[in-house]
């Protein structure tokens, strides 16, 4: 077999999360040394819960999973309930989860683990807000030398915001923490709204995975069922945007996407545009290019994935 890529799912579950959560322990090719939770969709003590809960749900009790930052750097924390529900993982009934919640901070679990693993050899994929990211950087900047890759869900460009007009939910929390990791140098590719609303949950492709007949696969199509009905409302689109597993099918088959090298900036002053990707789309600026941004999706290949992965647990 060849060997696995080491990756740290840095997540604030959310339904979208919990997905991306059950394909990456479904996948072989991976090999996750840890489950970082960030408050983000919900507050962190659901977040690191329902992190927990889906290892349970996969049987895979034997993962690290840590709880991290409970609020932003700097701002106050936003959340949404009226996306995910009360629990952050509307839909299924899951039970309290019993294995363990480990005791180091998310932040020295990502140091930690950054210099204990070869240089350029472990991945860190954030799906909720940064705060984790940027703080372990700021802590420890000898770390950033030592990330092989950031893969994360965030930011939008010509689809522009979800929770303000301008900003995407992930970057608008923590814009701070944001900037950080955009201006840190490292290597950085962004599943956006411009990638993941070309993904939709549509009833077939929920059926699929009820269809699987395994825990996992009835937990997956109950979790998109609950959380498709705020977005297919909001968009008037026969499904929801499935956003979070871009990043974990963008390790396994990178052929599903396209993209292209760009400038990122991040807005931190304006409230107006606050957290917004200012994106470089046109090289209009002679900023230099800071992040691969994903623009296109097999949206057929990329659920044929999710399901074929979900159906292995
Ligand atoms: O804007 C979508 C992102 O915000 C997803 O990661 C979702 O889980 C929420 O965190
Ligand atoms: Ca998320």
């Amino acid at each position: 077999m060849a060997p696995q890529r080491p990756i740290i799912i840095d997540c604030d579950p959310g339904q979208d999360d919990a997905v991306a959560l059950l394909v990456a322990l479904g996948s072989s090719e991976l090999d996750i040394i840890g489950i970082t939770a960030v408050a983000g969709n919900v507050p962190l003590k659901l977040t690191e819960t329902n992190a927990r809960k889906v290892c349970e749900l996969a049987n895979r009790t034997e993962i690290k999973v840590f709880a991290g930052h409970d609020a932003p750097l700097e701002r106050p924390l936003v959340t949404a309930e009226d996306v995910h529900g009360r629990t952050g993982l509307d839909g299924p009934d899951l039970p309290e989860p019993t294995m363990k919640l480990q005791e180091a901070h998310a932040t020295a679990f990502i140091i930690n683990s950054l210099r204990e693993h070869p240089a350029r050899s472990v991945t860190l994929c954030p799906l909720g807000p940064l705060t984790n990211i940027a703080a372990a950087i700021e802590a420890a900047p000898d770390i950033i030398s030592r990330i092989e890759e950031i893969v994360l869900m965030g930011g939008a460009n010509f689809e522009r915001g979800n929770v303000t007009p301008a900003a995407e939910f992930n970057i608008y929390v923590d814009p701070q923490a944001a900037d950080i990791v955009f201006s840190s140098g490292v290597p950085i590719t962004v599943m956006s709204l411009d990638v993941t609303h070309q993904a939709l949950t549509t009833t077939e492709r929920i059926a699929a995975f009820r269809s699987l007949g395994n825990p996992a696969g009835l937990a997956t199509a109950e979790m998109m069922e609950f959380f498709a009905r705020f977005d297919s409302e909001k968009y008037g689109t026969a499904g929801a945007p499935l956003h979070d597993p871009c990043v974990i099918a963008y390790l396994l088959q990178p052929d599903l996407f396209s993209g292209k090298m760009v400038n990122v900036e991040i807005e931190t002053e304006s409230e107006l545009t606050m957290g917004m990707t200012v994106v470089d789309w046109w090289n209009v600026t002679n900023r230099p290019a800071n992040a691969k941004f994903i623009s296109t999706v097999d949206d057929d290949g990329y659920f044929n994935l999710l399901t074929e992965r979900i159906g292995l647990l």
